[in-house]
């Protein structure tokens, strides 16, 4: 019993050390970030309110203006890849540049349950 135990924390170890190495080599690759690993944290709604404030300055709630999409109500899925984009410097537009590059995937996760529950 005691063996069997050692050898599934073993294996569960292994697993978890695989798991991590594409997600580290992505970073290194400078694209951004891996969508998905996104996807997968576990992403707090309150505190994407709490960091949408600076988005609403140009992000009316009530539909576009001046070139301004509207982002709320937004697909996860969209919402992270526009992000990780713009971050990467793939998705070309000066300000949300700016503005990604200083978000960490986390942020990125919890704006992204904020945005798409609206
Ligand atoms: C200074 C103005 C400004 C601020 C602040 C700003 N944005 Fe943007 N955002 C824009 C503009 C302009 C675009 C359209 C850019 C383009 O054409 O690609 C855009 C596009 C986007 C898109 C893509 C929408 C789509 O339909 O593809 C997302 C997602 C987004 N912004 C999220 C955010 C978030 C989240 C914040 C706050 C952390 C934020 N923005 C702050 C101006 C802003």
């Amino acid at each position: 019993m005691f063996l069997k135990n050692k050898r599934a924390m073993v294996f569960v170890a292994a697993g978890l050390a695989l798991c991590a190495a594409p997600a580290l080599a992505d970073k290194d690759a400078g694209n951004g970030g891996d969508i998905s690993a996104i996807l997968e944290l576990t992403a707090d709604p309150a505190y994407g309110a709490y960091l949408a404030g600076e988005c609403a300055t140009c992000h009316a709630s009530s539909g576009t203006s001046q070139g301004v999409p509207r982002i709320a109500g937004m697909a996860r899925e969209d919402f992270i890849l526009a992000l990780v984009e713009y971050r990467a410097g793939v998705r070309d537009n000066q300000v949300m540049q700016t503005t990604a590059a200083r978000l960490s995937d986390e942020e990125i996760a919890a704006l992204a349950a904020h945005f798409s529950a609206q």
